[in-house]
């Protein structure tokens, strides 16, 4: 039985002060929920998070990490900073930083791998865009993307990692994959990892992200391979990530 997950991903958004009420909204809102929680803040929010959330349920990650371990990186962070302040998760490839920071699968894999080599938790973010949605080539972008992991890290890998699909086109765009498409793709992905090991498979939690909100979360994360939630916009509003968090 996989425990249902739902993580913020706050993006850049936040300051001292807001975040202070976000994150005792959550820590406050989510005890005692069934569903594992985390958030996904800002860099300099890392020690602002683990003071607030330290001891309580909610685990905190970063959005982003260095595929070094050290180094003259000007600008760059590693996942052994990450785990300096306490982080549990961190987010690889998000489709933001695939399109605009001109992250490959060979990058995102090396920073799959420095995560987990520092013992962090990769989230790694799938998914296609309209335009190969329209061109019919989901399975095939979500295969190669998958496949990058497998070959550098090994299945073994995935048994200490999250998957998130979101397909670009529903990412901020109120446009939501419906119950339906979101379950075949999750469905493709558990198979693409069942093929190499079927008990790695059965753990592996596949989270949904793009337009989660309160009102399409249930029906979402009912789905059988739909294992939980990567949230941004609805992590912002305490409320509604509470209340997607309950849903799960
Ligand atoms: P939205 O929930 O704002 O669509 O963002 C999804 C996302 O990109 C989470 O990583």
């Amino acid at each position: 039985m996989r425990r249902k997950l739902v993580a913020g991903n706050w993006k850049m958004h936040g300051s001292l002060a807001t975040n202070a009420e976000l994150l005792a909204g959550v820590k406050a809102g989510v005890a005692g929920l069934a569903a594992e929680v985390a958030v996904c803040v800002p860099y300099p929010y890392l020690a602002q998070a683990q003071q607030v959330l330290a001891g309580s349920p909610v685990a905190w990650g970063a959005q982003n990490v260095s595929e070094h371990a050290q180094g003259a990186y000007t600008g760059e962070v590693s996942a052994g900073m990450l785990k300096d302040f306490g982080c549990r998760y961190v987010i690889v490839g998000h489709s933001e930083r695939r399109t605009y920071y001109g992250e490959t699968d060979a990058i995102v894999a090396a920073k799959f791998e420095a995560a987990q080599k520092a013992g962090l938790i990769p989230i790694l973010c799938v998914g296609e865009t309209l335009e190969e949605r329209e061109r019919n080539v989901t399975a095939e972008v979500v295969t190669r993307q998958m496949q990058a992991i497998l070959e550098r890290c090994g299945v073994a890998a995935l048994a200490e990692a999250v998957v998130a699909y979101e397909p670009v086109w529903a990412i901020g765009t109120g446009r939501t994959a419906t119950p339906e498409q979101a379950q075949e793709v999750h469905a493709q992905i558990r198979a693409l990892v069942a093929a190499a090991d079927a008990g790695i498979a059965s753990n592996l939690r596949i989270l949904y992200g793009g337009s989660m909100k309160p009102a399409n979360a249930k029906e979402l994360m009912a789905q059988p391979d739909i294992d939980g939630g990567l949230i941004g916009g609805a992590s912002l509003i305490a409320a509604d990530f509470v209340a997607i968090c309950a849903a799960a």
